[in-house]
């Protein structure tokens, strides 16, 4: 862990906050002389290091500030050198260098927006949208899928922006408010709806799950909540339902993925639908048989205060892994 403090225009690059940080004490003081409070929070981000070797090591940087506005991340020289390091800055490169001598290159920059292309796919969409709310600004044509006609048919009467549709509104506003850019939602609802090019039918049991709509080895990115463990019958079927979705990825292809962990049911009006339960090291593994690598394996723990006796789900996990090469 090194403490060299920044600023991160990320938030999904932050691990942890730091929940005394008053937004309404901490100014920064501009150029001009103004003083702005535009650092919305305060905490732990990851950042990335290249070793002289290559490898690339993510390190923490300690108390960094979360300022959406701002137009690129900013590492703090100052910090970095109060326990001996040394920064060498280089035109296309910067190094730190350690008491010891080793170097790392900082890549404050280069992971930025790593995620982006021309298709994303949402796999088992259901009559959901709001697993779309931000990913969908990185592409250029997103694809829904269901397997069940009503669920696709509720997917277009929003789109449609039909008489009955489902308000996801408040969805919206949240999401903007997280995103911190200041902009008003139905901005990001017009986008949405101008952006899903097609809602079609999928299979995840079959090897090719979106048939002739969508080829193998086509898509840049895949967005999947709560489909696989719910739609498989056993874990040989999870497994496979996997492989087949990993499929539709070019090679390096992204996938962010949500699921259940622990559930082996869930109420759905009166039907009580079985899951098959699958457990961290359970979904690492299949990821592993699947030839992705995981870039990212965070996990959830279900608070006694949202267990309501819908389901028995013990946590969630939220993956982003890639695609191997081939
Ligand atoms: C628990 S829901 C999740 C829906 C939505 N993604 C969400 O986050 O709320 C599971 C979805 O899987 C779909 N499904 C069922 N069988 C499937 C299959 N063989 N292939 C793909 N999806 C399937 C269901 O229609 C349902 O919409």
């Amino acid at each position: 862990m090194v403490d060299i403090g920044g600023i991160i225009t990320d938030m999904n690059r932050f691990k942890i906050f730091d929940y005394s940080f008053k937004l309404e004490k901490h100014y920064m003081r501009l150029a001009d002389g103004k003083r702005t409070n535009v650092a919305l929070k305060r905490g732990d981000a990851k950042v990335y290091l290249m070793g002289s070797k290559g490898k690339q090591a993510r390190t923490t940087l300690q108390n960094a500030l979360y300022i959406p506005t701002y137009p690129q991340d900013i590492f703090s020289v100052e910090t970095a050198t109060r326990n001996g390091r040394s920064v060498e800055f280089r035109q296309d490169n910067s190094d730190l260098v350690h008491k010891n001598g080793t170097k790392q290159a900082l890549l404050l920059e280069h992971l930025q927006g790593e995620i982006k292309g021309k298709i994303l796919v949402d796999i088992g969409s259901g009559p959901t949208i709001y697993q779309l709310l931000s990913a969908f600004e990185h592409f250029k044509e997103v694809i829904m899928t269901d397997y069940l006609e009503v669920n696709r048919e509720e997917l277009q009467k929003w789109l449609k922006n039909e008489p009955g549709k489902f308000d996801w509104s408040p969805y919206f506003e949240h999401v903007c408010k997280l995103e911190g850019k200041g902009e008003p939602w139905q901005n990001k609802e017009k986008r949405l709806r101008e952006r899903v090019a097609r809602v079609i039918p999928v299979d995840v049991h079959q090897p090719c799950p979106l048939g002739q709509e969508l080829s193998n080895g086509s898509v840049d990115c895949l967005v999947s909540s709560f489909c696989l463990e719910a739609c498989s019958p056993h874990l040989e079927a999870f497994q496979k339902a996997l492989e087949h979705v990993v499929g539709l990825l070019k090679p390096h292809g992204h996938f962010l993925w949500i699921g259940a962990l622990e559930e082996s049911y869930y109420l759905a009006g009166e039907a009580r639908l079985t899951v098959v339960p699958v457990t961290e090291e359970m979904v690492r593994k299949a990821l592993g048989m699947a030839k992705c690598i995981i870039r990212e394996f965070r996990t959830y723990s279900m608070s006694p205060s949202m267990k309501v006796g819908v389901d028995d789900v013990s946590g969630i996990f939220f993956v982003w892994a890639q695609k191997e090469a081939c």
